[in-house]
């Protein structure tokens, strides 16, 4: 029920949101049953590297399979969120193109360079151009479910994604996911994340920096898209170690209304943890309105991801609804995404 004391635009986006927020709430089921049911090729050769195109909420998963599998995968990991590969990506590679449209002009483009310079191609989406040209070429296709914002499907496009690299990584398979997610499962079950309201009330209102530990990037930046798309807000992330190298000095000249958002993790490095302790009492103390801490729950890191990137969305969704926004529509990314169709050179 609707309390009484809340104005009328958080009562209306509260109903608009409540398919958003039942999303994010299913995150571990999706992801159980996407990596369960999602069909994905067995990848015959062992390819020199592997490289990961695609952009925004269809990019992201890539980021994520770095931070999951970054210190166990055998074989190099590369992004591409743009229009060119790297020049040493070409024969022997394996190019992963991600496009949840299938109409996303850079990842068709470097699909397509993939494809002259001779590397082995997969692509995960839901149709569009980039399934076409790649039926076209004889390159295998992981159809993934369609009818939600990319953003929204990351389970879908990240569990196949995790389990075509995981034939190369040890630690990461169907006993952890199932674990994972059933442990993300009963927390949810169980309230533990309902914090992430309060969180959301402390952000309103404030200019946000979310601070990770460098390992964890991907995470930090998906709270930053998550805030951006669903809620509407100018939100910013920064890593340490690199931010006491830069970052910390422009707090001389800091508004007065910053809040910054620590996402820590027990897996920093002893010199990491040092660092926020030294950063939090010589700069974030001294300038922000509010240091806010969130401590990742999980043993390892897929539990921690999965975890962290569950709370992110939650806070993004509850301050959607205090802003009194719809979550969903992204509108500014259709109309620039239109308008370069339309416009020549
Ligand atoms: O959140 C979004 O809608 C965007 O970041 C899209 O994911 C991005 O524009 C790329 O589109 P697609 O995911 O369809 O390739």
């Amino acid at each position: 029920m609707p309390s009484e004391s809340e104005p009328a635009t958080t009562q209306r986006a509260k109903v608009l949101n409540a398919s958003t927020h039942k999303m994010a709430i299913a995150w571990p089921t999706n992801f159980k049953r996407a990596w369960e049911e999602i069909w994905v090729p067995e990848i015959e050769q062992i390819p020199k590297g592997i490289c990961i195109t695609g952009m925004g909420g269809s990019a992201i998963g890539g980021d994520l399979c770095k931070t999951i599998l970054g210190p166990v995968l055998s074989l190099p990991l590369e992004t591409v969120k743009g229009y060119e590969l790297p020049a040493w990506v070409g024969d022997g590679w394996l190019v992963i193109a991600i496009s949840y449209s299938g109409n996303t002009e850079e990842t068709l483009q470097t699909f397509s360079m993939a494809g002259e310079r001779g590397c082995s191609r997969l692509v995960i989406t839901t149709g569009g151009e980039l399934a076409r040209v790649a039926e076209d070429d004889g390159v295998s296709v992981v159809r993934v479910p369609g009818g939600y914002q990319p953003r929204a499907a990351l389970p879908f496009l990240l569990a196949p994604l995790l389990k075509i690299l995981s034939i190369w990584c040890e630690d990461v398979g169907e006993p952890e996911v199932e674990r994972v997610c059933e442990e993300l499962a009963k927390e949810l079950a169980e309230g533990a994340f309902s914090s992430t309201k309060q969180l959301a009330r402390e952000l309103q209102g404030n200019s946000v920096v979310i601070y990770g530990w460098e390992q964890f990037e991907a995470v930090a930046y998906r709270w930053q898209t998550q805030l951006n798309e669903n809620a509407k807000v100018m939100v910013f992330h920064q890593c340490l170690p690199e931010a006491n190298h830069n970052d910390i000095v422009g707090w001389e000249s800091a508004p007065e209304n910053m809040v910054v958002v620590l996402l820590r993790s027990h897996l920093e490095p002893r010199q990491v943890r040092r660092r926020f302790k030294l950063t939090w009492e010589l700069v974030w103390q001294p300038r922000a309105k509010k240091v806010l801490e969130v401590e990742a729950k999980g043993d390892a890191r897929l539990g921690q991801v999965l975890w962290l990137l569950t709370f992110g969305d939650l806070v993004s969704l509850h301050l959607a609804d205090m802003q009194g926004v719809e979550a969903e529509p992204v509108e500014v990314i259709e109309s620039l995404k239109t308008a370069l169709s339309q416009q020549g050179e």
